[in-house]
């Protein structure tokens, strides 16, 4: 038990990576907080630092090691000050981190952080990245940190798809999904205490094959009993892969109101001769009828994708080939990335392309997706949406929220409350962001 009138232990997490990171960063807080650790923004005032990190690009694992760099003053001013990795690299690195820098007092992988407050107690050095047998979440805390009226819900982890590139199968391990009961219980206590929109979570997350009712529930199915729960107006899921995206999916953007128009779907490239050598299994033009049929479904939805330029044996026409894509498809929003060969992935024993080659292409690929980001913008301008108010804005009497489409936008609304789902007609648009009115009555 802690003692209650001792002070609290102070808990400062920094969450690199992807979403799923975001909400795993939340539930190791709360397992903490059920040891007396509160969270605290300021990092020279922990008693803990824990570093949440990200695997997929070099970049992204190298972060780790500057910050731990700059923990050094911090912890010799106070030995007492525990330092834990946790997230993808600590799955990949391990051990090799307490080597590399030996500040660091413990390594827990994704799928054994529910064992963090033991780890912790247990004191001296620790390395834990097993994927154990048991299930994390049945040893997690209740939810209790909540950034306001919008949460994150994991319903699937890892990924059995093993493109060529991609570190997340051995990061994550395997696919597993979650049982759609758990799922139902995580969203109405969600709800209870204020959430108005959930964004399922899973690396692979409409390929949800989870336990429920009368066998395995879909995706679809999930969404439609999560659109049955009281209270729940938005429902959003990422990470999708193409060739999970199953017809009763597509239907439930037709017929699901609460399911919002906005689809993240990566491709990563529109050539069949790159899309085969980073095993993808699907071409171009599959990806492309897909995309028909879900507009078929719901005309308006934002569509955004990712993409990887300078694969190995990327030449200029795959490449023209993606841009053609891009093209065609319209994109609302899309992320793109130079390809970084990451250890351990079939793609890192092919010979890399001439890093200018790679960064002229991903200049000029980025250029185009900005330009369809900004039509996009531009096109809803005089447009009445909805959007759901997430905080208060940097001036007075404005709100910020999200739209359905997942823009954010300023809204001039003095009376405005976090929480509110309010409609607004937009007035005005940037690359990033969209300035509105409320609509009166
Ligand atoms: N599960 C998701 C994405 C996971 S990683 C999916 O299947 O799409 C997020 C994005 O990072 C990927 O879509 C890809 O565009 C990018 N990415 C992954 N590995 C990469 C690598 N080795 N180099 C560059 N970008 C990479
Ligand atoms: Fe990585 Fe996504 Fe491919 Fe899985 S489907 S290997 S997470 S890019
Ligand atoms: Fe990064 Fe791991 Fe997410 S590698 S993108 S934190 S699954």
């Amino acid at each position: 038990m802690t003692d209650s009138t001792a002070m609290p232990k102070k808990l400062f997490i920094k969450t690199y990576g992807c979403q799923m990171n975001v909400y795993d960063s939340e539930r190791m807080a709360e397992a903490m907080g059920a040891k007396g650790y509160v969270t605290t923004e300021v990092q020279e005032e922990a008693d803990m630092v824990l570093l949440n990190t990200c695997h997929i690009r070099e970049k992204a694992s190298e972060k780790l090691y500057s910050d731990l760099g700059r923990l050094r003053p911090l912890k010799a001013a106070n030995p007492d000050l525990k330092i834990g990795v946790a997230g993808c690299v600590a799955q990949a690195e391990g051990a090799e981190i307490l080597r590399r820098m030996p500040l660091v007092d413990l390594v827990v992988g994704p799928q054994s952080y529910h064992r963090l407050p033991e780890m912790v107690e247990a004191g001296g050095k620790v390395v834990d990245t097993d994927f154990p047998t048991e299930d994390k979440f049945d040893h997690l805390p209740a939810r209790k940190a909540l950034r306001g009226p919008t949460a994150f819900l994991t319903v699937q982890e890892g990924c059995d798809k093993f493109c060529a590139f991609c570190v997340v199968p051995y990061t994550r391990g395997a696919e597993v999904s979650r049982p759609a009961a758990r799922l139902l219980a995580e969203a109405r206590d969600l709800v209870s205490r204020g959430v108005r929109e959930i964004t399922l979570l899973g690396q692979n997350v409409n390929a949800y094959h989870g336990a429920g009712e009368g066998g395995d529930w879909t995706l679809a199915r999930l969404v439609r009993e999560l659109a049955q729960v009281d209270g729940l107006e938005r429902i959003r899921y990422t990470t999708s892969h193409p060739n999970d995206m199953e017809d009763d999916l597509i239907a439930a953007h037709g017929d699901v109101p609460q399911l919002m128009p906005y689809l993240h779907l990566p491709v990563q490239s529109g050539s069949d001769r790159i899309l085969k050598a980073m095993n993808r299994k699907h071409t171009a033009e599959q990806y492309l009828r897909l995309i028909e049929r879900i507009r078929a479904a719901r005309p308006d939805i934002l569509l955004s994708s990712d993409f990887i330029v300078g694969f190995p044996g990327e030449t200029d026409r795959d490449f023209e080939d993606t841009m053609d894509l891009i093209r065609t498809v319209g994109f609302g929003q899309a992320f793109s990335f130079k390809y970084s060969a990451r250890p351990g992935t079939p793609a890192a024993e092919k010979p890399e392309l001439p890093a200018e080659v790679a960064d002229a292409r991903l200049q000029t690929l980025q250029a185009l997706v900005t330009q369809q980001q900004r039509a996009a913008q531009d096109a809803m301008v005089g447009r009445e949406v909805g959007v759901l108010y997430e905080k208060a804005g940097r001036l007075p009497g404005q709100m910020v929220g999200k739209s359905d489409h997942l823009h954010a936008v300023h809204v001039a609304d003095p009376a405005g409350q976090v929480g509110q789902l309010v409609r607004v007609r937009v007035t005005a648009a940037s690359t990033n962001s969209l300035a509105a009115e409320p609509l009166l009555g």
